[in-house]
């Protein structure tokens, strides 16, 4: 079972378009696949056109059973949902007195195996939350949008798992994904070119900028749903391909 975080401190960068769209890319391809909404936005979810009352929180703070937690929000893609009730997660997290960081991991263990992929869509910033779903991670997918991050943003980022590693060394960098690629604009290339210098092996096919991929949360639907026909549905089945031939 892979578990993917897909993080970036950056707030805005494509996360949550990528998690739900990657998912369901996955989904499609037949694998098992569970999206976990580590965001007090609750983006993920609605994205999928949902707002769970019980989610990821209730499962973690032992008031409900997973059964009761997962949802299936489409064939072969469930979603454990984030929203406000995460607020009350970070609260009893920073309670612990020690191990704080392994609290989802040690939460969502019963659930190893159970499926093919486990995707967490995680908030900007740096949080107990963003620590602890990369202490549950084994791999982390980065989107780099071309239109804001700068290399300087990211190596902050790169920064801070190095720091995690240290403790959870089975962690690694495994995606960089540019977001909001846009040909005709000249720096879009510029910063591919060195993004492949930076990270040969990570760098993944990118996410053209696509107006249809910022409209289809507002229905709740993926992209898949939305615009099947759209460059978002190219884009993102040729990334999870990248990702399935890691298996
Ligand atoms: N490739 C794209 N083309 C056009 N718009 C996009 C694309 N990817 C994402 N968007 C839009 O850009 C905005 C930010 O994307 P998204 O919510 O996925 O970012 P995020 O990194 O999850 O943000 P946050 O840090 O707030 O959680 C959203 O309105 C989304 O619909
Ligand atoms: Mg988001």
């Amino acid at each position: 079972m892979r578990k993917i975080a897909i993080a970036l401190t950056k707030g805005g960068v494509g996360k949550t378009t990528t998690a739900v769209n990657l998912a369901a890319a996955l989904a499609l391809a037949g694998k098992r696949v569970l999206l976990v909404d580590v965001d007090t936005q609750g983006q993920a979810g609605r994205s999928l056109g949902m707002e769970p009352e019980i989610g990821l929180a209730e499962l973690v703070m032992g008031d409900v059973e997973p059964e009761d937690a997962l949802i299936e929000a489409r064939p072969n893609l469930w979603l454990l949902g984030g929203g406000d009730g995460l607020a009350g997660l970070k609260r009893m997290i920073a309670r612990k007195d020690f191990g704080g960081e392994r609290t989802l991991r040690e939460a969502l263990a019963p659930l190893d195996g159970r499926f093919d992929y486990v995707l967490l869509d995680t908030a900007p910033g740096w949080d107990v939350l963003a620590v602890n779903a990369l202490f549950y991670a084994d791999e982390i997918l980065t989107p780099v949008s071309l239109e804001i991050l700068t290399l300087q943003g990211l190596q902050g980022f790169l920064g801070k798992i190095q720091a995690i590693q240290a403790y959870h060394p089975d962690l690694i960098l495994r995606y960089v994904t540019p977001t909001f690629y846009d040909r005709r604009v000249k720096k879009s290339d510029e910063i591919i070119e060195q993004l492949k210098t930076y990270f040969p092996d990570q760098l993944t096919h990118p996410v053209r900028y696509s107006v249809r991929l910022s409209e289809a949360p507002g229905y709740g639907q993926t992209i898949f749903e939305y615009a099947p026909k759209s460059t978002g549905v190219f884009d993102y089945t040729v990334i999870s391909k990248i990702v399935m031939k890691h298996e």
